[in-house]
């Protein structure tokens, strides 16, 4: 190295960027697989996986595919799934009483998860749209125009009392109802269940992003709509200082750890609540995030590899301590591609 400082610059940044191994010393931000935790669909038929269209990669598996899924999950490294339920058409009512029923299919999930890699951890999702006609995460006034909220939090107590039961580390309330989180908090307590966790999906935006996953779960299919407006209880994509108010009324009322949802479109709501808040914070890169990047790798527009790993290290630099992303497995079990996440190897033990 013999420029000549002809610029007579007394500092020049590049000097930090000149190896991979500078690089790698002052990199202030890195993803491990240890971060990310896995959704999952289970569905209630024993046939095989079922590719999901609008999300390369995922599938719905039967409940034995699903365990041997996790158990594969947990040996490469994953510390936690969130089960999603796929139900029959035919089991939805409007008022999604099937969520109450002691043997749906998560809750035979969980247990299945639970016996067999007791380690992995389950993020329970609690709201009724896999379970309702019209794919609303509560349940209707008489006038079908909204979601009532204490009825919906009185439905989602009891969906969180018999997930504990059935194995779930943390209850996950996906619902944006008010007041839900304290309710919660009471009915695990009072049935016993106090090393149960809340992860509050606090930020929860009403976004279009979450198409894919109605495809999934069929709660979109339910409605006879993709565009189902959940405006009176999802967080307008427009309010940042809102949504800080939402997790901080969480916080208070005894969440363990707070979520923001979507990710990537929300990075400044990350930073904030990382700014506000003592908790854990965890962002759901969300189906609509995971399909764009593999529709534009598809068209052979961006980068498959460095685009998703891109956008997993922005939502870490942004403050999120986890990220619950349908990426999470491929990066686990394929730990040994190029990558910029400087994946760490599996935690010791296993
Ligand atoms: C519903 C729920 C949704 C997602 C997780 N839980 C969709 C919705 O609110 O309609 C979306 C997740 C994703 O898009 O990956 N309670």
């Amino acid at each position: 190295m013999c420029n000549k400082n002809s610029l007579n610059l007394p500092r020049r940044l590049r000097r930090l960027r000149r190896s991979p191994a500078i690089r790698s010393l002052v990199a202030e931000t890195s993803v491990s697989v240890s971060d990310l935790i896995q959704p999952i669909f289970v569905k209630e038929d024993l046939g095989a996986p079922q590719p999901i269209a609008s999300m390369p990669g995922q599938f719905r598996c039967s409940l034995e595919d699903t365990v041997t899924e996790c158990l594969k999950l947990y040996q490469a490294g994953i510390r936690g799934v969130a089960p999603f339920p796929k139900i029959d058409p035919v089991k939805k009512t409007p008022d999604g009483a099937d969520a109450l029923c002691p043997e749906t299919i998560v809750l035979r999930t969980f247990r299945a998860i639970k016996q067999a890699v007791p380690e992995l951890l389950i993020f329970a999702d609690l709201a009724l749209d896999p379970y309702t006609t019209h794919g609303h995460d509560g349940i209707l006034n008489e006038e079908g125009s909204d979601v009532l909220n204490d009825e919906t939090v009185d439905a989602l107590c009891r969906m969180a009392v018999a997930s504990a039961a059935a194995g779930a580390d943390f209850v996950a309330p996906s619902d944006m109802m008010d007041g839900r989180v304290r309710a919660i908090r009471a009915a695990l307590d009072e049935a016993g269940y106090t090393g149960v966790g809340i992860l509050a999906y606090s930020a929860k935006f009403n976004s279009a992003y979450y198409g894919p996953f109605r495809d999934a779960v069929g709660s979109a299919a339910s409605a006879g709509t993709t565009l189902l407006g959940k405006h009176t209880y999802q967080i307008d994509p427009a309010n940042a200082r809102q949504a800080v108010d939402d997790a901080l009324l969480d916080v208070s009322e005894g969440a363990d750890m707070l979520m923001v949802k979507p990710a990537g479109p929300y990075l400044d709501v990350i930073h904030r609540l990382r700014e506000k808040t003592l908790l854990p914070v965890a962002a759901y890169q969300v189906s609509g995030e995971y399909a764009q990047i593999h529709a534009a790798a598809q068209l052979g527009w961006l980068d498959y590899t460095r685009t998703r790993d891109e956008s997993l290290l922005a939502i870490k630099r942004a403050g999120a301590d986890f990220i619950l992303t349908y990426f999470a497995r491929e990066i686990a079990l394929k730990s040994d591609e190029p990558s910029i996440l400087s994946v760490a190897s599996p935690a010791e033990g296993i």
